[in-house]
């Protein structure tokens, strides 16, 4: 059985989350703005190393 500490990303490993190359494939700003506007009240399940949550923000 895993232990639940097994399975965090360490911080060290950020960088394979957010990264400029992801930034030009996925831009955060692209994909949100549809569904995010100013006001809004919005949880980022899952945040990881905050790659959606700062542009939400
Ligand atoms: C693939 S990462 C994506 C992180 C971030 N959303 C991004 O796009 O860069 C998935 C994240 O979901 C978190 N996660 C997985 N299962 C979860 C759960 N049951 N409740 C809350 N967070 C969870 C993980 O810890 C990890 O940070």
């Amino acid at each position: 059985m895993t232990k639940i500490n097994e399975r965090v990303c360490p911080v060290a490993l950020s960088g394979s989350l957010d990264n400029s190359i992801r930034r030009w494939l996925q831009n955060p700003k692209k994909i949100l703005s549809p569904y995010i506007k100013e006001g809004m009240t919005v949880l980022d399940v899952g945040c990881g190393p905050g790659f959606f949550s700062i542009e939400m923000a």
